[in-house]
């Protein structure tokens, strides 16, 4: 994926990120639909087991982008407040949702705006999701101390991203072959060379984006520590891959064809209980904890997958 440092000064850059997002709205919603490969088979199961959505609930999804997870979630009963910062995502998120007659109330939103947040109303949710988002926001600290009121005792926050370690602008992904004593073998895997210093840099979400947008990109300690920091707990965590390894027909750069290398984490946090408040949540027991069992069967799809992140 092609990267170049981003460098304009900081009070720009949640200017410039609504700026590029506008720019590839039309395109995003194109390809994205009600969810790309990517989304359906390596986000979506992680998703449905980390948030656990009874119908009735109340959820608030950061970053809705076309609306493909709100409406995915609204389908299920729930009660989905859906937010971006893009106001002509929004408006395509919208148009989408009218056609099939669902209910979602989309609001434009700055998720790094402590206010806006703040008037969301508190303990208002009983989930709040962010799905591949984070890593698009050169700020996430106001979200990490604005979700512990946002949600009730035992509510929880959801969220994915591109894989910190293994999915980032430096990490290459690596194809050798050999010759093992007469064994011809081929193996894929990938470079990192850069990851504990946070980086600004452009990327590609989808391959022929009008625009590369600027990527926030943070070790795990920083990710995980911000909301660790801000009065939640980590309470589980999933590093999705494709199954098996794709047939050649898939480019040998998707991420299809690297099934030991997981291209986006998956994590659920909770507010920590306080002292005397209510018992810590248990999650329910015979709830499938491996991504691997619900994925038998899928293959890569074309197109969004190559050498970008999604
Ligand atoms: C990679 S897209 C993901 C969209 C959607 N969650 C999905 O999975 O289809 C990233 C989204 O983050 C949104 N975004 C970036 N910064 C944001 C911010 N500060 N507040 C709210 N949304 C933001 C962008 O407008 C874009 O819709």
């Amino acid at each position: 994926m092609p990267r170049s440092p981003v460098r304009p000064p900081p009070e720009a850059l949640g200017e410039e990120v609504r700026r590029v997002w506008n720019a590839n709205a039309a395109f995003w919603d194109e390809r994205m639909g009600d969810g790309n490969s990517f989304h359906r088979q390596l986000l979506l199961p992680a998703l449905e087991r980390l948030l656990s959505l009874s119908r009735g609930e109340r959820v608030l999804e950061i970053a809705c982008g076309n609306g493909q997870l709100a409406r995915w979630m609204a389908g299920r009963g729930v009660r989905v407040v859906a937010t971006d910062l893009s106001e002509r995502l929004i408006e395509l998120a919208r148009q989408r949702t009218d056609l099939r007659g669902t209910a979602i109330d989309y609001r434009l939103l700055d998720a790094s705006d402590p206010g806006a947040l703040a008037r969301l109303g508190p303990g208002a949710f009983d989930a709040v999701v962010c799905n591949m988002a984070l890593m698009d926001m050169p700020s996430i600290e106001p979200l990490a101390e604005a979700i512990p009121s946002l949600l009730p005792a035992g509510g929880r926050f959801v969220f994915s991203v591109t894989h910190p370690c293994f999915n980032t602008g430096d990490s290459r992904k690596v194809a050798s072959a050999t010759d093992e004593g007469g064994r011809f073998e081929e193996t894929l895997g990938v470079e990192v060379r850069h990851y504990l210093s946070p980086r600004t840099v452009r990327g590609l979400a989808m391959l022929g984006q009008p625009e590369p947008q600027p990527y926030f990109e943070r070790p795990l300690s920083l990710l995980l520590g911000t909301f660790l920091r801000a009065g939640l707990v980590l309470d589980a965590l999933e590093e999705p891959a494709y199954p098996s390894p794709e047939p050649a027909s898939a480019p040998w750069h998707s991420w299809s064809r690297f099934a030991e290398i997981p291209p986006a984490l998956v994590v659920r946090l909770r507010p920590r209980p306080r002292r005397g408040g209510p018992a810590p949540f248990r999650a329910p027991p015979g709830r499938p904890r491996s991504p691997r069992r619900r994925h038998a069967g899928g293959g890569g799809g074309a197109g969004v997958l190559g050498p970008t992140r999604s």
